[in-house]
């Protein structure tokens, strides 16, 4: 990975910032977009050596006139996008439309824009999720949308060869994210699943994150799903 150009979108936080740590100390040249200023601020003064850009994945002119400007992408990870909840039959269409639009449309328009930019060995890596395989009620655009990221990287692997698209499958894993969806109850939901999980703890985003970097580096994987859930899709 060393000298290697790595891409990060939504590196400022959770899984996406801690592959973009652990993608810098291991001596690559690290780019991250994200939406808020606050967190490429943060991020920027802690690694002053990674280029940041304020980039709304669902917003596709701007994602588009991000990757065209950039050179030679070794790797990219697309980490950009958050758990959408609510029923189908109760909740808001255009809310269930936005958990796709920066994890699958984003990815998309970012694979379009920078495929031709990856060279034979380099590799795509999406965020998919243990929603996949274990969907719960009153999650559904989740669901669909995790699925969606790991079929796209089984059909993209084929369309990019040799550049290789794999995905990463995260459990329930401590980031942000939960803050904003759970706020002070956080700790007891994660107590609650942790002691129903094989390995009895949540995973960490660094753990999600080497994964992600395992992908990225293994040049014989493509078209792979690698799930990181302490074996939550068996209990
Ligand atoms: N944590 C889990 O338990 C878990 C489990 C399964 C799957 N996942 C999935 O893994 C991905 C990362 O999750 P996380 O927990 O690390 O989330 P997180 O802590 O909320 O971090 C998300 C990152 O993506 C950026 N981002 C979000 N929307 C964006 C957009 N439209 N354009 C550009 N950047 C955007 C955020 O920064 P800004 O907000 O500043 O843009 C932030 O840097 C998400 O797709 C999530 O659904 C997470």
């Amino acid at each position: 990975m060393h000298g290697e150009t790595i891409v990060v979108l939504g590196g400022t936080k959770g899984i996406g910032l801690a592959v973009a740590r652990k993608a810098a100390a291991r001596g690559a040249r690290v780019i991250v977009a994200a939406r808020g200023a606050a967190g490429l601020a943060t991020l920027k003064a802690e690694l002053p050596a990674i280029q940041t850009h304020a980039v709304d994945a669902a917003d596709a002119s701007a994602l588009e006139a991000f990757c065209a400007s950039l050179g030679k992408v070794d790797h990219l990870y697309n980490a950009a996008g958050a758990f959408v909840g609510g029923t189908l039959m109760g909740g808001d269409m255009a809310t269930f439309r936005a958990a796709f639009e920066a994890r699958i449309w984003g990815a998309a328009v970012a694979i379009r824009a920078l495929g031709s930019k990856i060279p034979a060995g380099g590799s795509v890596v999406l965020t998919g999720g243990l929603s996949t395989d274990r969907p719960v009620a009153g999650a559904w655009a989740t669901a669909m949308a995790t699925a969606a990221a790991e079929q796209m990287a089984r059909a993209l692997a084929l369309e990019l060869a040799p550049v290789r698209v794999n995905a990463v499958a995260p459990g329930w894993t401590d980031t942000p994210m939960w803050d904003a969806i759970f706020g002070a109850d956080k700790q007891t939901y994660f107590t609650d699943v942790a002691a129903k999980l094989p390995v009895g703890r949540l995973a960490q985003a660094d753990e999600v994150a080497d994964a992600v970097l395992f992908l990225m580096a293994n040049r014989a994987i493509t078209g792979e799903v690698v799930h990181v859930d302490g074996g939550h899709r068996l209990v």
